[in-house]
């Protein structure tokens, strides 16, 4: 039986850690974090996150602030709110959600946004500094991976990891997050040949393909942690992941459920690095 790694414990923590510290830097320091999240159009999977993300700033005592803009919001209206919130002091950290409809360029927006406030780290200067190991803001998806990877103990340093998956958001800063823990890493993806025997060498395999029930048992080895980073809603409705998590289950030594699991610690690290950001803009380290 494999120890199941709680996300939503996980995430638990972690937001009560960020509610501590918030209510001492409004009692020290008079500043009270803000987060601003915009949602052009009626995307209800979007809608969802949004309100997610809402709810959780008013859990952790943060100021929210939502720009919801219509379908047919231009390009250079989104840049110009973008503009307004870069220079807002109440905003310490910025978040567009994506995707944004067809007619707007998202790495337009993402570019625009002031990397001090880029709480989602998708900023080219936030995403240098991931790959040069001097950040201040990880991506949310795989910062809240890594705290799982974190909370069963294992030490990543010396182990064989693979991150199936090279998307920007999770499976390359991932894989970097990986290797600054001195990890020994593989990143595989749809052209990899032979993917089983790669994936079979992993002490922590990661999932992020976006493919239902994709990892399967003979793909995994025999006491591996397994990271399911995957989403993935099936014809019935019903929520599951990348991997095929009954049979998988019994071989690994560690695994995440889905939902349960990745899901619940991404917004968690959005927290965080709203945190953080408003700490840096005041110039407070403690
Ligand atoms: N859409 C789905 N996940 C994310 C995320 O982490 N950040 C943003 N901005 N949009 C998303």
């Amino acid at each position: 039986m494999a120890q199941l790694i709680d996300g939503k414990a996980v995430s638990a923590k972690v937001k009560e850690q960020v509610r501590l510290e918030t209510q001492a830097l409004i009692e020290k320091h008079g500043i009270t974090p803000g987060l601003a999240v915009v949602i052009v159009g009626n995307d209800p999977a979007s809608r969802v996150y949004v309100n997610n993300k809402k709810k959780a700033c008013e859990a952790v005592g943060f100021k929210s602030f939502e720009y919801a803009l219509p379908e047919e919001t231009t390009q250079e209206e989104l840049l110009e709110l973008v503009e307004t919130l870069n220079a807002d002091p109440n905003v310490n950290g910025i978040l567009v959600q994506l995707p944004v409809p067809k007619q707007i360029d998202d790495k337009a927006i993402i570019n625009a946004i002031s990397p001090a406030k880029d709480v989602d780290a998708f900023h080219p200067e936030n995403v240098g500094r991931i790959m040069i190991g001097d950040y201040s803001f990880l991506p949310c998806t795989p910062a809240g991976a890594m705290e799982l990877i974190d909370s069963t103990g294992i030490e990543v340093a010396g182990k064989r990891c693979v991150v199936i998956g090279r998307s920007n958001i999770v499976g390359k800063p991932m894989a970097m997050l990986l290797l600054h823990r001195s990890g020994t890493v593989t990143i595989c993806h749809s052209r990899t040949q032979d993917l089983a025997s790669v994936t079979r060498e992993a002490d922590i395999l990661v999932a992020a393909v976006g493919r239902a029930n994709f990892v399967t048992a003979d793909m995994v080895k025999e006491g591996a942690v397994v990271i399911d980073v995957g989403i993935n809603r099936l014809e019935n409705g019903k929520l599951c992941g990348d991997v095929d998590f009954a049979a998988v289950e019994p071989k690994a030594c560690a695994i995440t459920p889905v939902p349960g699991g990745v899901g619940p610690m991404t917004i968690a690290m959005l927290m965080r690095n709203t945190l953080t950001a408003a700490k840096a803009q005041h110039g407070i380290t403690d």
